[in-house]
């Protein structure tokens, strides 16, 4: 079986649970009057938990700037949002500061250094994707410590006791786990179960929760005040070092205090493009988020879209017909640039570009007249994003995840966080012919030390020279469809921020070749003129991204904040 078709089975009960989740927030969502964005003139956060918005506002109002509140809403996320919030993870930030200077800090988590490119392979050289989805051998050495930490000294103005202290608090004095979150946690009960640790705080004596169970994390709270006391060194060495290396050497896995100590995060130029008159400031490989987005920009801006052609058959197929060349792109050529010499400057190329857009018929391309490549299999959705401007002109653009829902589901023993199994974004068996007869994959195959890719895509737009625009989502190969129709949204159809979020949306990435859409997310009509193009549809398994959102009106000093209707967020400004 494909890893693609064995994840859809082991996910297939998720995914239903999921769906009539969501469903039912779309209707209680949409149904209702368009929800307008949120205004603020001073500055703004929207992020996935509410716990964790209000924290990063408090931060604000006390002076800091959206480093520092970035940097507090990444810690308090570990605590309150622990499918995707992290300190066993790892995670992208893209700042814009208010000198105008743009950066980006990678803190992916790495390929432990014992590794080699067969490691989830059998004994017959066949991928066995339990290894690198679940268990010990799936961890990638964790990098959001590191990272954010990194961050707040270099462009924070606040002392890392003063950003990590509330999540320390609310790990420590526990929060009500509410229905959205009850639930949610409760789909992986079987998961949690497997692991003593993980079940002590994700079930109830190994049952469900109930909505109004009460969230204490003890040796989480430690675990923040050792690096809340010692730094990066709190947990890259000492302690919480010891306990990973331990259960991990016991466990089967690779990471060892070796890796941990040598783990850093890396500052890089960010990905830049233009966009009708706007500047695009995107997350660099290890991301193929910020290539691709730019890559589909350059292509569609030679389309004209009228206002009224928003989600017209036309406007669908020729975006998916951009599509379908970008993803085939970042298949083959998009990895670690430390390790691969990525060709971003011809990816993010207008010549490029122009070169795709003039081969864009009136009807669909098959996929597999595009090549050459891997197709992208399954990735996991469960990612999350927080957009975050000050009043000083900052916004910080961050995504982070463990991967899966809740990582590998590992809960470290004695230091109360979740682990990543971040190695299944490598691909675990590059040069040989797929299952599309295709070849390639060797631009992100294991290697020791290298990070794997992500499709992670913090991004801030600039209009003249100043934030316009802070977003991103989680979705995995999703991300950079969902990130990009939200600029769509905004730039060529002149939509709030609420509402180019909370439109629906549709998703290509050249494999499968089908055009999936949201539930109602379109017309009988639509879709007869695309099967009439020779496209093929499909149905999203549920959403299609999940975008934290802010717009900056600059001329008028607003400041808009959206979150995603498909999600329980909140955006608070003040
Ligand atoms: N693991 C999801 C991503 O990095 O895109």
């Amino acid at each position: 079986m494909t890893k693609e078709l064995r994840l859809t089975s082991a996910y297939s009960k998720t995914i239903t649970t999921t769906l009539l989740i969501v469903c039912l927030s779309l209707f209680i969502n949409l149904s209702a009057e368009t929800k307008r964005p949120v205004r603020a003139k001073n500055g703004m956060v929207v992020s996935p938990s509410t716990l964790a918005t209000d924290i990063g506002v408090e931060i604000l109002k006390n002076g800091g700037n959206a480093v520092d509140a970035s940097v507090a809403v990444g810690f308090a996320l570990a605590v309150c949002y622990p499918s995707a919030g992290n300190i066993g993870g790892g995670g992208f930030m893209v700042i814009h500061l208010e000198d105008g200077k743009s950066t980006t800090i990678d803190f992916r988590e790495r390929a432990p250094l014992s590794v080699h490119k067969d490691i989830y392979l059998d004994e017959d050289g066949n991928y066995n994707p339990d290894l690198s989805t679940k268990g010990w051998t799936s961890a990638g050495v964790p990098g959001s410590v590191a990272g954010l930490i990194y961050a707040l000294e270099k462009y924070g103005t606040m002392r890392l006791s003063e950003v990590i202290t509330p999540a320390i608090k609310l790990a420590e004095n526990g929060f009500e786990v509410g229905y959205d979150l009850a639930n949610h946690i409760n789909i992986f009960n079987e998961d949690f179960n497997e692991y003593e640790a993980s079940k002590e705080i994700f079930t109830a004596e190994g049952d469900s929760l109930n909505e109004d169970h009460f969230l204490v994390q003890k040796e989480l709270a430690n675990a923040l005040k050792l690096i809340k006391e010692n730094g990066r060194d709190g947990f890259y060495k000492g302690y919480i070092a010891d306990l990973i290396v331990k259960q991990s050497f016991d466990n089967g896995g690779y990471i060892t205090h070796k890796d941990l100590q040598e783990y850093n995060p890396v500052e890089r130029m960010p990905i830049k493009g233009n966009y009708k008159g706007y500047e695009i400031i995107s997350m660099p490989p290890p991301s193929s988020g910020g290539i691709a987005l730019v890559q589909s920009l350059n292509i569609l801006e030679n389309f004209e879209f009228a206002k009224n052609a928003w989600h017209s058959s036309d406007y669908i197929h020729k975006t998916v017909e951009a599509l379908k060349k970008v993803y085939a792109d970042r298949s083959q050529h998009l990895g670690d640039s430390d390790f691969y010499d990525v060709p971003a400057q011809w990816l993010t190329s207008k010549l490029y570009a122009k070169s795709i857009f003039d081969k864009i018929k009136t009807i669909a391309t098959p996929s597999d007249s595009i090549a050459p490549g891997i197709p992208v299999t399954y990735e996991s959705k469960e990612t999350t994003h927080y957009s975050i401007v000050d009043e000083f002109g900052n916004a910080v653009s961050t995504t982070v995840t463990l991967n899966s829902s809740y990582g590998n589901k590992i809960v470290v023993e004695g230091a109360g966080f979740l682990l990543n199994n971040e190695m299944d974004d490598f691909n675990a068996k590059p040069g040989e012919p797929n299952q599309y007869g295709l070849i390639g994959g060797e631009a992100n195959s294991i290697q020791p030390g290298k990070r794997m890719l992500s499709s992670m895509t913090p991004t801030i737009v600039l209009e003249d020279g100043k934030p316009y625009i802070v977003v991103g989502s989680p979705g995995g190969s999703q991300i950079i469809t969902s990130v990009l129709q939200v600029i769509l949204n905004c730039i060529d159809f002149n939509m709030d921020i609420q509402g180019a979020i909370d439109m629906p949306r549709f998703h290509h990435q050249w494999y499968p070749d089908e055009i999936l859409f949201e539930e109602f997310g379109t017309t009988h009509d639509v879709i007869s003129n695309l099967i009439l193009k020779g496209h093929n549809i499909g149905e999203a398994d549920s959403w299609i991204g999940r975008v934290q959102g802010i717009l900056i009106d600059q001329e008028n000093n607003v400041i808009f904040g959206g979150t995603d209707s498909r999600a329980f967020g909140k955006a608070v400004g003040y």
